[in-house]
């Protein structure tokens, strides 16, 4: 997910004059209320609808992760297609990244990937996970040693979410990209025009060249035959891309390549944005570390962070709360909730007891820090455990023999 940038001053003012602050969703800034009917009509990818999941529950055999029954997983592109294809015994591929652009990982950054992770497990297909250091160091003005340190630190964070080696390709780009990837690059490039990339990306005439040419980069991770160690003779394997929905854009690009250089589209299964502390409205900022819960957050910063930032839909008085009640559309500590407490009951019960007010902001609070508490610090462990021969293994240019079984 593209780290939530600060608003521009035109759109602070807009704000303070009671204007609503403009949507913004691209893969470098998601910003504004976001309305996200509307984003799928604008963007034309599909709604992930119940039948869609009742489908992944009988293929897999398994109960559907907490983030398909919740709708953080919302919208998809061909989702349907790989399902047709895997009912008839073809497996598939899994492809997601991220772009290290800073050590410590928040809550939001782990989405995709302990997504990805059910994913896996769920259908037993192997994983390529792309590190675009070359894209970091050319968005954020890092250096290129800085973004590939930065690249191996977030590998430690991926790996911790438990993904399996023996189906788990990690490449940098810095590192990888060459042979088969570039011709592959190079067939993508020869198909899309400069006015194409600049309607799709909104680039200008003052963007370094390098912006420009980057969109290939992250299109052909899906195409298998970018992959030879992993995927010779398998050139027909199909891609399923979990990713949240700001990179959409380079996905759309890459399907409107795919049937023109003889591959197949790739399909996309995209989430929502984690919303900052302060509110929907609000954007995790990595310049300011109290609109994130991190993964290197101390028990005594998360309560801390809660309490004091959260915002509640609650009433500001005990009583006023016991009379109206909360309003759980805007409430951060049950939007948090919805995400991360597993117990479909308990959080049905938390909503009615809350909102009817018999609950208050204070006891839901309690529990979101401690459901955080235990997912942080169960990641802590797993990350801690990671070695430097583990990356190494994750990162190996090697065969998978057995990432179908
Ligand atoms: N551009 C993404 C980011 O900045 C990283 C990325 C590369 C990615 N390939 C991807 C994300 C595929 C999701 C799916 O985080």
């Amino acid at each position: 997910m593209a780290d939530a940038v600060s608003p521009t001053a035109a759109a602070e003012e807009e704000k303070v004059d009671g204007v609503a602050e403009e949507e913004v969703v691209n893969p470098w800034e998601v910003s504004g209320k976001i309305d996200y009917d509307k984003l799928i009509d604008k963007f034309g990818c599909q709604r992930l609808d119940d039948s869609l999941i009742d489908r992944v529950r009988r293929l897999t055999s398994v109960p559907p992760h907490v983030f398909l029954r919740r709708g953080v997983f919302f919208a998809h592109r061909d989702f349907n297609d790989i399902l047709d294809a895997y009912e008839k015994g073809d497996k598939f591929y899994l492809y997601t990244g991220r772009g290290p652009s800073s050590e410590a990982l928040h809550l939001g950054h782990l989405i995709p990937f302990m997504f990805t992770k059910y994913l896996q497990d769920a259908f037993k297909v192997p994983l390529v996970i792309q590190l675009t250091d070359d894209e970091k160091c050319m968005w954020k003005n890092l250096t290129v040693e800085e973004s590939q340190r930065l690249a191996r630190e977030n590998a430690k964070d991926i790996i911790a979410c438990g993904f399996d080696v023996s189906r788990t390709f990690i490449f940098s780009d810095f590192d990888y990209v060459g042979g088969a990837f570039y011709k592959n690059m190079v067939k993508v490039a020869k198909c899309v025009t400069y006015n194409k990339v600049v309607g799709i990306f909104g680039f200008t005439g003052e963007d370094h060249i390098g912006k420009v040419s980057f969109p290939p980069v992250q299109a052909v991770p899906s195409f298998p035959s970018s992959f030879p160690h992993l995927f010779t003779g398998k050139e027909n394997l199909r891609c399923l891309i979990p990713c949240a929905i700001d990179q959409d854009p380079y996905f759309r690009m890459t399907r409107d390549v795919a049937p023109r250089i003889g591959y197949h589209k790739p399909a996309l299964i995209e989430s929502l944005f984690f919303p900052a502390l302060q509110g929907e409205n609000g954007k995790m900022s990595a310049s300011d570390p109290n609109s994130a819960i991190y993964v290197t957050d101390s028990p005594k910063e998360i309560k801390d962070k809660i309490n004091k930032y959260a915002f509640t839909g609650g009433q500001d008085t005990k009583e006023k709360q016991r009379l109206y009640g909360a309003n759980l559309e805007v409430d951060i500590p049950v939007k948090y909730l919805s995400f991360f407490l597993d117990d479909d009951e308990e959080l049905e019960h938390i909503k009615k007891e809350y909102g009817s007010g018999r609950m208050l902001t204070f006891d839901v609070k309690k529990r979101l820090i401690e459901v955080l508490t235990e997912l942080v610090e169960r990641h802590r462990r797993a990350r801690a455990a990671v070695t430097d021969e583990m990356v190494d293994a994750f990162m190996a240019v090697r065969p998978l023999p057995n990432m179908f079984n």
